[in-house]
């Protein structure tokens, strides 16, 4: 059958050896005429496709992707559809994050012997490709056209929240010091925080005795997640200090069995919020004061007080915390030995944002393109997201650095440095805790936390899943269901 349109596009599919394929041949034996844009690639199982395929696939230029396998309950290898269903699902859902209409990729089942069924489903998905036309690439985006929207989530519409007015740490701090100073006996180390280089910074502190334990901090200033730590000391018997964002990461951990919960011993007190250093700079300036000469800082009754040239500055919480701590849910840790103070209600939302997780907004695709294209275009490589990420366990075997199999070339485009970015995002799907690190950690300023908000909040509204809650619970795209409840069956 000649191509729609008089053009062909590139239309890649993604097969499974047993039906689809099969089915494919048997629409061919039976003449049945079709599109002559779908280029096939033969998997031995839908559960083979890893949605990175699909997701490299469509960043390098195909203007369509189907994948195809056994009807449910038909697969080959009795399960590879049903887990597969899940993973392509999240990827569908995933794809407007990155400014990719979902329309492009579409996942299916047809038998061998459905050969007429076949035919419809080539024709109509490559009907519909062609009235969406040929896939815009990021390279290719008229950067003046359309301006990128604001990072940190500090534009001008930036609604704020209510925080705690608490702030009052001593008793606290110094009975958690006491529960450390108890706990040090029976433990290698313990990881806490201490006064970093100048005021405005507090950095990680190793406890081995009781005198370095007398230089613990507790405060906004606390931003690491000190989770990151721990495989790299899984044969040690171990203490933390956590907040309760870092706890996450720690049941996650515990949760993909990387860390022992018998070699380990949680200490915590209720956070009330941490600061983005890079909003108080822009605070500081915007107050014609330099973050670089700060002499003191200090926090109380909801604010941070930074003291510049002998002058004090008063920067409320509200503008000057962490991104994630806008609708933290979660202040309290969820796993500890030790519980120090009085649990806290958690952050009060502003009018707007919802008590979830918010999300951009990711009806202009074409917006969302130009938006990880400039911000894509300063990335430097640097891999602090990943080495920041208490979850990036394998940066041994790290992908983005492997030449087998080749999944980054070491090309300076914004196609590639985002697949890296896509790759993260979907490694820690159904894992990420939302800690922040990899934006944090980021010297570009990127907004890489959009990336895993967004998948979270697809994993959250397909599978009612929360990453770092519960040790015992199975990730949802480790499982599966017959009949999933929130998935629209294809065909
Ligand atoms: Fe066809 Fe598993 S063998 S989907």
């Amino acid at each position: 059958m000649p191509v729609l349109n008089g053009k062909e596009l590139r239309i890649v599919g993604f097969l499974c050896n047993w039906c689809s394929y099969g089915g494919a041949d048997t629409a061919g034996v039976g003449r049945f005429a079709q599109p002559t844009d779908l280029r096939i690639i033969r998997v031995p199982c839908s559960g083979r496709i890893d949605p990175l395929f699909v997701a490299k696939t469509l960043l390098n230029g195909a203007d369509g992707v189907l994948v195809s396998g056994c009807h449910p309950g038909d697969c080959h290898y009795s399960q590879g559809n049903f887990y597969a269903r899940r993973r392509l699902e999240a990827l569908k859902q995933f794809l407007p994050a990155l400014g990719i209409d979902p329309a492009r990729f579409e996942y299916t089942w047809v038998s061998a012997s459905e050969g007429q069924r076949w035919q419809k489903v080539v024709k109509g998905f490559t009907e519909r490709i062609h009235v969406l036309g040929a896939a815009p690439r990021y390279e290719q985006i008229e950067m003046s056209a359309v301006p990128p929207a604001p990072s940190n989530g500090t534009g001008p519409s930036a609604a704020l929240p209510s925080f705690p007015e608490s702030g009052e740490y001593d008793p606290y701090l110094q009975e958690l010091k006491e529960a450390l100073k108890a706990g040090l006996p029976d433990l290698d180390l313990i990881i806490g925080w201490q006064q970093g280089y100048d005021p405005l910074h507090h950095t990680p502190l190793f406890m081995h005795t009781p005198e370095d334990v007398d230089k613990l901090v507790w405060g906004p200033l606390n931003v690491h997640n000190l989770a990151t730590y721990l495989p790299s000391l899984k044969n040690k018997k171990v203490g933390i200090v956590v907040k309760g964002c870092d706890s996450r990461s720690v049941v996650e951990l515990l949760q993909e069995k990387l860390i022992e919960r018998e070699k380990l011993m949680i200490f915590s007190m209720p956070c009330t919020g941490v600061v983005d250093l890079s909003k108080v700079g822009r605070l500081l300036e915007a107050k014609g004061a330099s973050p670089a000469r700060a002499e003191a800082a200090a926090f109380s009754g909801g604010n941070l007080t930074v003291t510049v040239d002998g002058k004090e500055y008063l920067l409320p919480m509200a503008e000057a915390a962490a991104d994630k701590c806008l609708s933290c849910r979660y202040p309290n840790a969820v796993i500890a030995d030790r519980l120090i103070g009085k649990c806290i209600a958690p952050v009060e939302p502003a009018n707007g944002q919802g008590s979830g997780l918010p999300v951009p907004d990711v009806s202009e695709l074409m917006e969302k393109m130009a938006f990880w294209r400039y911000h894509m275009d300063r990335c430097i490589r640097c891999y602090a997201c990943r080495n920041a990420c208490p979850l990036c366990v394998c940066r041994d075997h790290c992908i983005a650095q492997s030449r087998d199999p080749h999944w980054v070339s070491q090309e300076d485009t914004a196609t590639e440095k985002l697949m890296f970015q896509v790759i993260h995002a979907l490694h820690l799907a159904g894992r990420c805790t939302e800690c922040g690190e990899c934006q944090r950690a980021c010297p570009m300023g990127i907004p890489l936390l959009e990336l895993k908000r967004h998948m979270n909040k697809v994993i959250q509204e397909l599978f009612e899943y929360r990453a770092g809650i519960d040790p015992e619970a199975v990730p949802p795209l480790l499982s599966f269901q017959a009949e999933e409840k929130n998935i629209e069956e294809r065909g």
